[in-house]
């Protein structure tokens, strides 16, 4: 137990690295004053451009994606008796997965002012859940090249990729998996309220769009 708990510091500790605070200010821009305001990679790209948009999602993307695949093999790299049946191996994923997506939510380098999850729980889902994250990748495309919302792509793809895997696991709620519909349920409840400030604007009608000009969270 102590050693899970320390991998999933481990993995908090990584998704709390905020990249696309890091780069822009290495290009002289504070992003929680340019922009929407948030440290994610749309916030990134459309303050410094598209070019380092996609450098910052690659990153917030590794940082869900990263601890995920490496917590099991480390963990038995450290101690060969760890997580040895698959109940104890899903569940350490699962919760390196969580840490890793609360560490960009809520980065202890920022004074706990972090982005809206998508990027690094992106990151995560496609190694523990695939199907329902291959799903998500297509809502988000579909949704984003129809509307050129990408907080409203985002969304659509939090919710697509619930409903798949509910769909499509059969037993949701049963003893191996409900960990992680808790952690998807969860999860995406804090992705749409990490949107609230979105949201508005997408029901006020004003939210901003691939190609506008900038436009700030209130
Ligand atoms: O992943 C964040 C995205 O959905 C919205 O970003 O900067 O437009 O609030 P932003």
């Amino acid at each position: 137990a102590v050693l899970d708990t320390l991998l999933c510091v481990g993995a908090y500790l990584v998704g709390a690295v905020p990249f696309g605070y890091l780069v822009a200010r290495a290009r002289g821009v504070d992003l929680f004053k340019a922009g929407s305001g948030n440290i994610g990679a749309t916030n990134v790209a459309r303050t410094l451009g598209r070019k380092y948009g996609v450098l910052v999602f690659a990153l917030d993307f590794l940082k869900g994606a990263g601890p995920v695949a490496a917590v099991v093999p480390l963990a038995r790299a450290i101690d060969p008796d760890a997580a040895t049946d698959a109940g104890a191996a899903a569940f350490l994923r699962v919760g390196a997965a969580a840490l890793a997506f609360l560490g960009h939510l809520f980065p202890v380098f920022l004074g706990f002012r972090g982005g809206k999850g998508v990027a690094t729980g992106a990151g995560a889902v496609c190694v523990l859940v695939p199907i329902p994250a291959a799903a998500a990748v297509a809502a988000w495309a579909t949704v984003a090249l129809a509307t050129r919302y990408v907080s409203l792509a985002s969304l659509c793809a939090a919710a697509a990729l619930v409903i798949v895997w509910l769909a499509a696991s059969p037993d949701p709620f049963g003893r191996g998996q409900l960990t992680i519909t808790a952690f998807l349920i969860v999860g995406v409840a804090v992705v749409v309220v990490k949107h609230r400030a979105n949201i508005r604007r997408l029901l006020a009608g004003t939210e901003n769009q691939i190609g506008d000009g900038p436009m700030r969270d209130k």
